[in-house]
């Protein structure tokens, strides 16, 4: 694989990328496995959002995760499992031992009748079965669609809905600290409501009693008892649906992203070696969940391409103490650790004592991703688990770009606290002004755009290309629009601001303010809400909803509880309100739009300076709810 080893040479490599992007991404893709290689590097159209890479080649992407890593690495460990309950026993799975997995399960999958471009979806938690699924449908040519294992069953059965899936593979249940989560309960629920599943694969997980609905649900290991251990890969076309991946927007429900083949694995393979100067031998460790596109392209996909071993946490940082990330670093001795944002923040409260007894000293590179690292998050990161000797690579990038695109390269690119730094090869970034200019120069802001195509980005939204055209390429005509506000300095250093349309990022999750009022709304103590974030401590963003209220809903606290519980069912916990306002009336103009504007300003903690009034239809409105700020 292409690897960039000093700063000169990533501008070099820019530099080649952006004058010959055909041949730079026909030189990287010539590292992996084809049946025939493409005819035509790249086609590409923004204004109807069509792009194609490696027309007419054909891959496989499980081939180019396992198979063609066996004849030199069959018994290097390709997954460390680290369980929950740090009691428990840890698993490793050599390339050798993953391979037959998968070739089982592939097996296991046709035998059900699934086949190429068949929908499966994979609601799983953190266990080596996660990826031992979703290599088995890529295998066979089946589209996953993994749905994070914190949604309720609403959500599941939603996006199953959407795609239509026909298989479901799940769990009985699973720990996240001490707190046990019964998946198939939820699961249960969802299927009510999902005509297009025929079967849902269960695996054993924790032996909770569950039911097992004859006809429809099978064990894992039944399946998989007899299951030929033999399975010769079949390799589809370069633009073959690879997966969907379900994210929120500004506006209606989330949207199925859709990913295919050649062009991900490349970009997936590329950019895990490069970003993070991955050495044969080392142990990465992402501790995001399988769940959303961190855990696809990071834990599972870019470091099986490149041959890597790569460590999955079922647990949290805080169980059973908030040193257990310190734990299984010093226990699998991690060379390389890639976290989110609000992890560093969440331990950072809770002081530097735990370090002293925590060997650090295998950590190479330290990873950031998901949302913008604040200064102080960084320095603590860099000082107590870097020990001030590794790069902090702040990693930016998207569910729909598939892979990162503006990162240090460790080791390469010099770091400035709090920036992503430069765009990787191959990825034309530009800030648009509000007129929808390119805006020249340095020292500058607007809005982050990218002008040409990369082999990982989105394809569509799955069933709904229209949508995906308006969403990404509609704002700026000819662009690529990714949501985000960005600063670009005087050195041509990127930093994310964040959003500037209605995502919220919590915790690193992103929520779309209109879902959580959605399901605020379906309350019958609801009469209309608004939801907006707010800066906060540890998630990044809080989620701050104001409400008014139906005539018999009673008691402030019981309608607070209402609508948490509401929220809950309705999307999952992580997107439940940290802050809920009763209101008498929202702030509306005199065509009855509910200026968000203002509540955000509220919310934010402003008293005064809330900016233009004089739209509203009854000013005193704002008064009222500033009185009253949580
Ligand atoms: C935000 C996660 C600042 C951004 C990979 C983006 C970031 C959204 C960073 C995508 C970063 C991600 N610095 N902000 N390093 N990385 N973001 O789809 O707002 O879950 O648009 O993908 O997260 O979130 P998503």
């Amino acid at each position: 694989m292409r690897q960039i080893s000093s700063f000169a040479k990533y501008h070099e490599e820019y530099k080649t990328s952006i004058e010959q992007p055909e041949a730079f991404w026909a030189e990287v893709a010539e590292y992996f496995a084809w049946g025939k290689k493409w005819d035509k590097v790249l086609e590409w159209n923004f204004t109807d959002a069509n792009v194609k890479w490696y027309s007419g080649g054909t891959t496989n992407m499980s081939e180019n995760c396992l198979d063609r890593h066996l004849e030199k690495h069959a018994n290097k460990v390709a997954l460390i499992w680290e369980p929950n309950d740090p009691k428990e026993a840890s698993k490793s799975l050599t390339y050798r031992q993953l391979h037959t997995e998968v070739c089982k399960f592939a097996n296991v999958l046709l035998g059900l009748g699934i086949k190429q471009g068949d929908r499966v979806c994979i609601y799983l938690p953190m266990i080596p079965e996660a990826a031992v699924a979703m290599l088995a449908c890529t295998r066979i040519g089946a589209i996953h669609s993994v749905v994070f294992a914190g949604f309720s069953s609403t959500s599941i059965s939603d996006r199953i809905n959407d795609s239509q899936c026909s298989l479901l593979i799940t769990a009985d249940a699973v720990y996240r600290g001490d707190k046990k989560i019964d998946l198939k309960k939820i699961v249960d629920d969802a299927l009510l409501l999902t005509p297009s599943i025929q079967k849902c694969i269960v695996f054993n997980h924790r032996n909770s009693a569950i039911d097992m609905k004859p006809g429809r649900d099978i064990w894992w290991s039944d399946l998989m008892a007899n299951a030929n251990p033999i399975h010769q890969v079949a390799r589809f076309e370069a633009e073959t649906p690879l997966f969907i991946l379900y994210t929120s927007g500004s506006t209606g429900k989330p949207k199925g992203v859709l990913h295919t083949t050649a062009g991900y694995m490349v970009y997936a393979g590329y950019t895990f070696k490069n970003v993070f100067n991955y050495q044969m031998g080392e142990v990465f460790f992402c501790t995001a969940d399988v769940g959303w596109v961190t855990g696809h392209t990071y834990l599972v996909y870019g470091p099986l391409l490149n041959g890597a071993t790569s460590v999955m946490f079922e647990g949290t940082p805080s169980y059973p103490d908030h040193g257990r990330f310190w734990d299984v670093v010093d226990k699998h001795k991690v060379n390389i650790f890639y976290t989110a944002p609000t992890a560093i923040r969440s331990l950072q409260s809770q002081g530097e004592e735990i370090f002293k007894t925590k060997d650090l000293s295998t950590l190479r590179v330290l990873g950031s991703v998901g949302e913008p690292i604040n200064e102080e998050a960084w320095h603590w990161y860099d000082k107590n688990v870097g020990k001030e000797n590794c790069p902090i690579v702040d990693t930016w990038w998207q569910t729909e770009t598939g892979g990162i695109l503006i990162s240090p390269i460790a080791g390469v690119t010099p770091l400035k606290p709090s920036f992503a730094t430069l765009p990787l090869p191959g990825i034309q970034t530009v800030l648009m002004d509000e007129k929808g200019n390119e805006i020249a120069g340095n020292g500058t802001e607007g809005n982050l755009c990218i002008k040409f195509p990369w082999p990982g980005m989105a394809r569509s939204v799955y069933g709904d290309h229209e949508r995906f055209r308006q969403t990404y390429f509609s704002t700026y005509l000819g662009y690529y629009f990714t949501g985000d506000g960005c600063k670009r300095d005087e050195d041509g250093y990127y930093r994310i601001t964040g959003r500037v349309d209605d995502v919220l990022n919590v915790s690193g999750h992103r929520i779309g303010t209109g879902e959580v009022e959605d399901a605020i709304n379906q309350h019958d103590y609801i009469i209309e809400s608004a939801v907006v974030g707010y800066p906060h401590d540890i998630k990044g963003q809080g989620i701050y909803a104001f409400v008014t209220l139906a005539g018999h809903a009673s008691g402030d606290e019981h309608v607070r509880d209402v609508i948490r519980k509401t929220v809950t069912e309705k999307i999952g916990p992580f997107a439940r309100p940290d802050k809920i306002q009763i209101v008498k009336h929202l702030p509306k103009t005199r065509s009855g739009k509910i200026m968000r504007r203002i509540l955000r300003k509220i919310a934010e903690g402003a008293t005064d300076n809330l900016g233009d009034t004089t739209t509203l239809l009854d000013p005193t409105v704002v008064d009222a709810i500033k009185a009253g700020a949580l």
